[in-house]
């Protein structure tokens, strides 16, 4: 069951994303002062990143401007997932340990989408069980919804945040972004080390 809500959460993200990104070409030819950051992909036009100010484990503020500079790998999850955040993070780990000094060119971020539990504290244990490059970002829930709005990232709650006792179902994809901020391609939690430590040494 949590497979198939993977799955379709993920063809749901690909086609928001999809239509955004017509939707957004559309608006781009209208209004050519916009930023965007696009990337061909097939036929479409894929914007994924945008605006957004969270911070990371150690109290630092990161936005959008901080991606620039190196290679990203982000991805959405939360500290509380039971399947998996940990199967992905744990397989960018091990991707970044395969490339040796080449990995520091690279910097995976973790985006909580679970800002009422994932507080800066419980991030910060978090991240210390995968990479040391691992930036573990959270915010208020306005900021995380504005990140993952950018990213176009689908998340819910399966009840109210106020009850302590959820999970929350969210899409799982890793999205590699180039220095300049702009999207390259993207992976899912069940992309093997192997396909990903490739595709890195590719571009890196
Ligand atoms: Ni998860």
């Amino acid at each position: 069951m949590v497979r198939m809500i993977l799955f379709f959460a993920f063809v749901a993200a690909i086609s928001v994303a999809t239509f955004a990104g017509l939707l957004g070409g559309q608006f781009a030819s209208r209004f050519a002062k916009e930023p965007q950051q696009q990337a061909v992909e097939g036929e479409g036009v894929v914007l994924i990143g945008g605006p957004f100010t969270l911070t990371d484990q150690r109290g630092n503020t990161v936005t959008e401007a901080d991606l620039r500079g190196h290679w990203s790998i982000l991805y959405f999850g939360y500290t509380y997932c039971p399947d998996v955040c940990p199967v992905a993070l744990q397989n960018v780990t091990l991707a970044l340990e395969k490339l040796g000094s080449r990995a520091n060119r690279v910097v995976p971020y973790f985006i909580s989408i679970d800002p009422w539990r994932d507080t800066q504290e419980v991030m910060a244990e978090y991240a210390a069980y995968f990479h040391p490059s691992l930036l573990a970002l959270t915010g208020t829930p306005a900021q995380v919804a504005k990140a993952a709005a950018s990213f176009r990232v689908y998340y819910s709650p399966t009840s109210r945040p106020e009850t302590n006792d959820y999970t929350v179902d969210h899409t799982s994809i890793l999205y590699l972004m180039a220095p300049d901020g702009s999207y390259v391609t993207h992976f899912s939690h069940a992309t093997t080390v192997e396909e990903i430590a490739t595709r890195l040494a590719e571009v890196l």
